[in-house]
């Protein structure tokens, strides 16, 4: 890997996939389908920016992993007709990375900083005055020969994109004039993706198949469309469905240990051991993710929020706490003592 690769954050790892993700990805806003009231919201600062000729402010978009942050961001810089850098929090290892990037930027343009909680603290501490003013200082030699060197920039666009908000500080996460929640999607929206999705790879679908799909992808585009591409291989290897139907939906999920509820088995295997060992809880994350063989940042990233907006769990003073609609949804009685 060369040193630009590694800090614009490319691999070259599963190139096929990835290129079948790219070519699902929405390309403007009109197209986006989902997150409605936030469209709204950035078609509005879209116009008035370009209509200002100015850079479009700063954009902080956070949620859960694999709602449309990254494609959203890309979309932001397609609209607004400027180019775009994309790096992560963790490729940018030094100030050095960071003024790089900059470097390359043109009036206008769009640095996007996935994982951006993950920054270096001196990186984030010079991204400050980068995005306030559009200047950053550069210490150049050592010693007694160290001097400052004071850098403008061309005014820019940073949209910094986050799993977990809580997690940034206060100085970066006030520096954001525009801060975007991605919610979890409806069924509905995500029935529209899939369909969509289906046309793109030119799969037949059955309405009713699009449903499934949709009701089962925890609420997350990226997982609605990588269940699509494994249920087509089912599909396509099968004699008896020309098209994706209902149950070849249910007949791939079983396989694929999807649950009615849209649960995978790290979901129960998480629920199953609040309520083996922790009689339910109160349990901390991090002991629960050791049960489970998790990094405690997956589970507080990737499968708490979504088993909490589900209503399967519930947080307390004291750790989490499975609810009686866990119980129900995975068919143990409680016990009383
Ligand atoms: N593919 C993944 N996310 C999407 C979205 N929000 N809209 C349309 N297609 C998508």
């Amino acid at each position: 890997m060369t040193e630009d690769d590694r800090v614009i954050g490319g691999s070259a790892q599963d190139d096929a996939e990835s290129s079948i993700e790219q070519s699902l990805r929405p390309s403007s806003l009109a197209t986006y389908i989902g997150q409605t009231a936030l469209k709204r919201e950035l078609s509005v600062y879209i116009q008035a920016a370009k209509k200002r000729e100015e850079a479009l402010d700063h954009v902080l978009l956070y949620g859960p992993p694999g709602l449309g942050k990254t494609t959203l961001a890309m979309i932001i810089a397609t609209e607004m007709q400027v180019g775009i850098k994309t790096t992560s929090g963790p490729a940018i290892e030094k100030t050095g990375d960071l003024v790089a990037l900059l470097n390359e930027l043109n009036p206008g343009d769009v640095l996007f900083i996935d994982e951006i909680h993950r920054l270096p603290k001196v990186v984030e501490e010079m991204l400050y005055s980068a995005m306030e003013d559009f200047f950053i200082d550069i210490v150049v030699g050592q010693g007694p020969t160290a001097h400052p060197i004071h850098f403008p920039l061309p005014p820019f666009t940073l949209i910094g994109a986050t799993t977990r908000a809580g997690l940034l500080s206060a100085p970066l996460r006030d520096r954001f004039g525009i801060v975007g929640h991605m919610a979890y999607y409806d069924t509905d929206d995500l029935e529209e993706i899939v369909t969509r999705s289906a046309r793109i790879l030119n799969s037949p679908i059955q309405e009713e198949g699009a449903h499934e799909i949709a009701r089962r992808s925890r609420g997350t585009p990226r997982i609605a469309n990588r269940l699509l591409k494994r249920i087509r291989d089912f599909a396509e290897v099968s004699d008896q469905h020309d098209s994706i139907d209902k149950p070849i939906v249910q007949q791939a999920l079983r396989m694929l240990q999807v649950d009615e509820a849209g649960l995978d088995q790290t979901d129960v295997k998480l629920l199953e051991t609040m309520i083996k060992f922790y009689n339910g809880g109160p349990v901390g994350l991090s002991t629960l993710a050791a049960n489970v063989g998790e990094e405690t940042d997956t589970v507080a990233e990737m499968y708490e929020p979504f088993l909490l907006q589900k209503g399967f769990i519930k947080r307390t003073a004291r750790g989490r706490m499975v609810t009686p609609l866990a119980y129900e949804h995975l068919g143990i009685t409680p016990e009383t003592n």
